[in-house]
C-alpha cells in the first residue's frame, strides 16, 4: 500500500483529483468506480473545477458506483442516485448511460446484482476504485464478518453505521436496513487501482488497522493488503494512530 497522509481535507481532495484528472487525460474512455459519503465530496468539487476550467472530458468517462439502499427510489433524497447526481453528475458532461448506481426499488434484486457484475466485466474492469472508509473499518456496504468471497450482493446495515447516517436521514429509524454492495471480491478483482480516502480523527483506529492490522474481515478494508495497487490519502487527523509512520512525511510506502 502507499500512505499519502495530506495536512488537511482540502489537501486530501486536490490531490485525489488531480490523480484521477491525470488518469483521464491519458485515458478518455476510463471507468472509474465511485464512492458516496461525505469524504469524496471535496474530490468530486475539484473533479468538477477541471471540467469548467480546464475543458476535463468526461463524456467517455464510465462510472459503477459501490452501493445503494434497498427500498428507496433514486428520486429518494437520500438515495445515492440523487446524491451522485446533485454532488457530480450533473455538474460535468458524463453521459448518462455510461452511470451503472445499483437500484434498491427493483424486483429480482439478485438478478440485477448478476448484471452488475458483468457489465464491471463488460466494461473491462475498473480503472480506478475510490473508496471512502467506515469507522468500523467497511468498504461500500461490506460491513464486518464479510467474506473476502462476496461479490455484489445484498447486505445488512450495522447499528454503527445505521447510526452514522442516520444524520441524512434525520431520523435513525428511517436509515434502511439493507442495502446493495459491490463485494470485496468485485472491489479486489476488478479494480486496477484503488484510491482510499479517509479524514477526520472518527477514522483513525480503521485507518491503522486497515493499514498496520493483521488482515480481518472483522475489518474489511484490512483486505485491501491484499491488492497490489492500493492508495491511502488520509488526512492528520486520519492518520493520527499510525505507528510506523513518520508524520512530517507526505508519502510513505508501507
Ligand atoms: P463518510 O463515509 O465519507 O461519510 O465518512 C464513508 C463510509 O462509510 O464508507
Amino acid at each position: 500500500m502507499e500512505m499519502i497522509v495530506a495536512k488537511n481535507y482540502e489537501e486530501l481532495s486536490q490531490i485525489s483529483a488531480q490523480m484521477i484528472a491525470e488518469f483521464i487525460q491519458k485515458k478518455q474512455d476510463a471507468v472509474l468506480g465511485l464512492a458516496t459519503g461525505s469524504t469524496p465530496v471535496g474530490m468530486y468539487k475539484k473533479l468538477i473545477g477541471y471540467h469548467n476550467k480546464e475543458g476535463l472530458d468526461f463524456s467517455k468517462i464510465i462510472t459503477f458506483n459501490l452501493d445503494e439502499y434497498v427500498g428507496i427510489s433514486p428520486n429518494h433524497p437520500q438515495s445515492y442516485h440523487k446524491f451522485m447526481k446533485e454532488t457530480f453528475f450533473s455538474h460535468i458532461n458524463i453521459s448518462t448511460s455510461n452511470i451503472h448506481i445499483p437500484r434498491g426499488d427493483q424486483p429480482q434484486i439478485e438478478k440485477q446484482c448478476e448484471s452488475y457484475e458483468q457489465a464491471i466485466k463488460d466494461a473491462g474492469g475498473i480503472d480506478i476504485q475510490v473508496l471512502g472508509i467506515g469507522s468500523n473499518g467497511h468498504i461500500g456496504f461490506n460491513e464486518p464478518g464479510s467474506s473476502p468471497e462476496e461479490k455484489t450482493r445484498v447486505v445488512q446495515l450495522t447499528e454503527s453505521t445505521i447510526q452514522a447516517n442516520a444524520r441524512f436521514f434525520g431520523d435513525e429509524a428511517l436509515v434502511p436496513r439493507l442495502a446493495i454492495s459491490m463485494g470485496i471480491k468485485t472491489i479486489l478483482e476488478s479494480s486496477k487501482k484503488i484510491i482510499l480516502l479517509a479524514s477526520g480523527e472518527e477514522k483513525a483506529n480503521a485507518v491503522q488497522g486497515m493499514i498496520e492490522g493483521e488482515i480481518s474481515t472483522q475489518l474489511p478494508a484490512s483486505l485491501l493488503q491484499l491488492h497490489k495497487n492500493v492508495i491511502v490519502i488520509a488526512d492528520q487527523p486520519a492518520a493520527k494512530n499510525l505507528k510506523m509512520i513518520n508524520k512530517s512525511l507526505n508519502s510513505v510506502y508501507v
